[in-house]
């Protein structure tokens, strides 16, 4: 099945509350958990979330490693409203910073972060090259790596399923997102393609269940 791209920015409000409302607790907690895996148990680090959503990813992290300090970026302004009230309420504002920009082209120093993550971005993304690209440029050498997203399944009617054993307990509308999603996300050969182009090749890309795949640095 071709990629069929969704927009990139998630800037509708009512697009954006609904993502913040739906219930993303044990995937986002599992993802934590490979991060915190990956980074060993190092008490502090300075880290970069590209596309921080409503921010529960960093919320979660700094509530297991509080010495860690997390710039969390989202080029939608609706999204990163919701972000700074979520980390104001988890009164988590002195360790996570919010900035609206575009991951493509963050305004920060090269190699400012011992720690990049990322859940859930690269499929709204056309400009694959660019991304990557950015992602090389401001990780520090030797610093850990670990974006996951959803792998593109091979018919509409895979992606329908997909939605079916995941989402079907949520809105109409978040069940039809998560569908475009699929339809607009990358495979594991095609990100290996992209990683390579861009030359990342200290990565490695693995299926990390029947929907999402993780690219991470290899210690
Ligand atoms: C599906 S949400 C995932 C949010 C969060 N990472 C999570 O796991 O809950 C994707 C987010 O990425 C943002 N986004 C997409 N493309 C972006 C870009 N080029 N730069 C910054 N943010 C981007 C969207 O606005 C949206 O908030």
């Amino acid at each position: 099945m071709f990629r069929q791209p969704e927009t990139e920015f998630m800037n509708l409000s009512a697009e954006a509350e609904a993502y913040a409302a739906a219930d993303f607790a044990e995937v986002n907690e599992a993802f934590v958990a490979r991060l915190l895996e990956l980074a060993g148990d190092r008490a502090d680090a300075v880290a970069l979330d590209l596309g921080t959503g409503p921010g529960d990813m960093p919320i979660r992290i700094v509530r297991q490693r509080p010495g860690w300090r997390i710039v969390a970026v989202d080029a939608s302004f609706a999204m990163l409203r919701l972000a700074r009230r979520a980390i104001a309420e988890a009164g988590a504002s002195h360790v996570v910073v919010p900035v609206q920009t575009d991951a493509k082209g963050c305004p920060f120093l090269s190699g400012a972060f011992d720690i990049i993550f990322s859940n859930s971005i690269v499929h709204h993304i056309t400009d694959v090259a660019a991304f990557w690209n950015e992602v090389k440029r401001l990780a520090k050498p030797g610093g850990h790596i670990l974006l996951r997203d959803l792998s593109r399944p091979p018919s509409p009617e895979a992606a329908r399923r997909i939605v079916e054993t995941y989402a079907a307990h949520e809105s109409p509308l978040l069940q039809e997102e998560f569908y475009r999603s699929l339809l607009s996300a990358y495979t594991p050969d095609e990100v290996r393609t992209q990683l390579d182009a861009a030359g990342l090749e200290g990565l490695s890309v693995v299926m990390s269940s029947d929907r999402h795949w993780d690219v991470f640095s290899v210690a």
